[in-house]
């Protein structure tokens, strides 16, 4: 598997930090669990994402399920479809599609997210491509039916997302699909993820930038979620899932 980009602006895990995340795995897991925080609350522990803490604990699911459209969107994609997952976390949807017999390439920044969703595909005997690399990093190779991105684009500049949507736009094949999340900014950014939820997107704005393409599904919501180390997140959110009808894309981004 190629690598194509090692970089981590995240400073190491602490012990401390690492032992109390298996401290909260061990008790979400737990029958006797209703869904309690930890008395010693992580978060002023946590310097770097929370996910990366979960990423290394192989029967964790991260972000729980695939969303409820990707297993809809499993029945509409063709045979053999080629499906790309970037900034796929630790798989919760890369591998739902693999395990339904669609070839994915699946990608994204952190070497522990990578190293995980890898096992898994392998132990479960999956035909997923995975590597570590960057949006800003990642070069186009083939044409795909659909292009997942899940929770990624504001946590990058917007003026590269915007770019990569611009590619992945371009290298959706007629009739194939965008499904996109992203945070908007009608509620404030938790307090853990300030520092690195730098784009933010206003309502809408997403299925804007598909305007040449049918919408298919779209909504604008808010939801509540809880990590490990007592964090509990509200956010706001756009989920778009666009339908590619033409070969021309007249979005040009920084050109
Ligand atoms: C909230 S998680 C979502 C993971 C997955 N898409 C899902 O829905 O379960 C955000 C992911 O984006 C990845 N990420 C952040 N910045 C990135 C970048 N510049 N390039 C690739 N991946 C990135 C993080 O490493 C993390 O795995």
């Amino acid at each position: 598997m190629e690598k194509c980009f090692a970089h981590s602006t995240y400073t190491a895990a602490t012990i401390t930090r690492a032992f109390r995340t298996e401290l909260y795995i061990l008790r979400e897991k737990s029958p006797f669990n209703k869904r309690f925080h930890l008395p010693l609350r992580l978060k002023e522990y946590m310097k770097e994402p929370f996910w990366e803490e979960t990423y290394k604990v192989m029967d964790y699911k991260t972000l729980g399920r695939p969303s409820p459209e990707i297993i809809q969107l499993t029945k509409t994609m063709p045979e053999n479809a080629n499906i790309l997952d970037a900034g796929c976390g630790d798989g919760r949807n890369s591998l739902y599609f693999a395990s339904n017999g669609f070839h994915v390439d699946a990608f994204d920044i952190s070497s522990n997210a990578i190293n995980k969703i890898r096992k898994l595909a392998e132990i479960n005997n999956l035909a997923l491509s995975c590597k570590e690399c960057s949006l800003q990093e990642f070069h186009f190779e083939k044409y795909y039916d659909l292009i997942i991105s899940s929770g990624v684009y504001h946590f990058i500049d917007k003026n590269i997302a915007m770019e990569f949507i611009d590619k992945s736009k371009k290298h959706t094949k007629l009739n194939g699909y965008n499904f996109i999340v992203v945070f908007i900014d009608t509620l404030p950014i938790p307090e853990d993820l300030k520092d690195i939820a730098i784009g933010l997107y206003a309502d809408h704005e997403i299925k804007d930038l598909y305007f040449d393409w049918e919408t298919k599904f779209f909504k604008s919501y808010e939801f509540e979620d809880d990590h490990p180390g007592g964090i509990h997140h509200k956010h706001a959110a756009n989920k778009y899932i666009g339908k590619k009808l033409t070969t021309a894309s007249p979005l040009q981004v920084n050109k």
